[in-house]
């Protein structure tokens, strides 16, 4: 097969380096075979090609989904996001879904969540004193949003839910777990791998069910509450038909998979880079809202929770003047544009200035290169929503002087699909 050079370290020392250190492995691709370049990892079956020029990001973007669909590179999550996820369908079917799913998130229906976020992330920087991990801290925090804004559940529902949904995520979480089970996707008892997820999502399925059915009977009395799902239950497809509850379900889950671990993760980064540049939270505690914008673009682009936006190609495609053959994945890598030395000045500072209209010192970034959402039809549904939860978590923090808990600053680590600092962003709040 005729592929862009790559490493030719085994699989498995690459699946190391992908998983340990994902940022430093990325980079010494890059620098030592350009772009294009292949890497075989146990994370595809197929070996993959990663694209972060603008040209060749460009047209993976706009690969044709019969050619190149997306779908069959999140398979692995079919048995936890169900049948009619957005996350697996491809061409009209995805489309339509978008249409549906993205509803909720556009202009004031959207904003209207603004104060509730705001609400929840002041309380919870307000308990911030001495050491915190980030991260742990925002696993919590996102997901408390998700299950509210977007779930709508109540005070009495939260705690519940919040297990059952930490049960199942830490199942899709961990790599053995995940790679153990498409080896094994047999039920060998509850205590194997494969076993302990179907437990975890039945019981899962069990409570967003019976939480589905108490919003529903809401609704009909004119009441379901401020919510993402209110939204979606008022939602009808092309023919004027409601979604049915399975299909309710797979949205949510759609929405909890793309919008917790991503969140949280980029959250865990500003907090991480935060705490190391005193002059940026000095400027944020200002309240300038551009400047806000600005620090939330470039946590994003410094630190793009989502490495790769990958597809599988079905046929031979020809991107940005190279003849891939069918048979192998092709990624954007969202890494790479983010950060090549060549497409940014100075790629490797956190400097939210760049983002700032009439900065004599920075020309105007190229906002091709600006991917951390992704792009093209399959463009992160959620990205309006997430930048505005970082804006107001950012907002709420801008109060609090933090600080490094060490010198040193943090690598990304891979946990499952994001990157995440490798100790969780450890700092002291106070
Ligand atoms: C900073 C946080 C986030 C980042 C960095 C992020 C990034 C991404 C990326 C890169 C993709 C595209 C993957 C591809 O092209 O294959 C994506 C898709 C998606 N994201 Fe996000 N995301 C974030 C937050 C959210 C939130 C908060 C939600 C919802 C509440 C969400 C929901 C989705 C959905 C539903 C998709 C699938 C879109 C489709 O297939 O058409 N994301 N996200």
């Amino acid at each position: 097969m005729d592929l862009p050079p790559g490493p030719r370290a085994p699989a498995v020392w690459q699946t190391l380096a992908w998983m340990t250190r994902p940022g430093a492995f990325l980079r010494r691709v890059h620098s030592r075979f350009g772009d294009p370049a292949t890497i075989r990892t146990y994370w595809t079956e197929e070996p993959m090609v990663l694209f972060s020029s603008p040209d060749a990001v460009r047209a993976v973007f706009r690969l044709d989904p019969q050619v190149a669909p997306a779908g069959q590179s999140w398979e692995f999550l079919r048995p936890f996001a169900g049948p009619h996820s957005i996350l697996l369908l491809d061409g009209e079917e995805h489309i339509r879904e978008r249409r549906l799913i993205q509803g909720p998130f556009h202009g004031e229906r959207m904003r209207a969540f603004a104060p509730m976020i705001a609400d929840l992330a002041r309380r919870e920087l307000s308990g911030w004193h001495g050491q915190v991990v980030a991260l742990d801290r925002m696993r919590d925090l996102t997901l408390d949003i998700i299950l509210r804004v977007v779930f709508g559940a109540r005070d009495d529902e939260l705690a519940h839910m919040r297990d059952v949904i930490e049960d199942s995520l830490a199942s899709v979480r961990s790599l053995p777990w995940v790679l153990a089970m498409a080896v094994v996707r047999k039920d060998l008892g509850p205590r194997s791998p494969w076993g302990r997820f179907r437990i975890a999502v039945e019981r899962f399925d069990a409570e967003l069910y019976a939480l589905l059915a108490r919003r529903r009977a809401e609704a009909a009395g004119g009441g379901a509450g401020d919510s993402m799902l209110a939204l979606l239950l008022e939602a009808r497809d092309e023919h004027g038909n409601p979604s049915s509850d399975q299909h309710l379900r797979d949205q949510l889950v759609a929405l909890l998979v793309g919008g917790h671990d991503s969140s949280a993760a980029s959250l865990a980064w500003a907090f991480e880079l935060l705490a190391r540049h005193p002059e940026v939270q000095a400027r944020l505690r200002e309240g300038e809202p551009g400047y806000v914008d600005a620090v939330v673009k470039e946590v994003l682009r410094a630190r793009p929770a989502l490495t790769i936006a990958p597809r599988r190609l079905l046929e031979p495609a020809e991107i940005a003047g190279r003849r891939i053959p069918a048979g192998v994945q092709v990624a954007a890598c969202l890494w790479l544009a983010c950060r090549r030395d060549d497409l940014w000045e100075r790629a490797g500072e956190f400097r939210p200035e760049r983002w700032l209209d009439g900065n004599p010192d920075h020309p105007a970034p190229n906002p091709v290169s600006w991917i951390p959402f992704g792009g093209g039809v399959r463009r992160c549904a959620g990205a309006p929503f997430a930048e505005m939860e970082m804006r107001e978590v950012l907002r709420a923090a801008a109060g609090v002087t933090l600080r490094p808990a060490r010198p040193e600053p943090e690598h990304a680590r891979r946990s499952m699909l994001v990157l995440t600092p490798h100790r969780g962003g450890e700092i002291v709040a106070g």
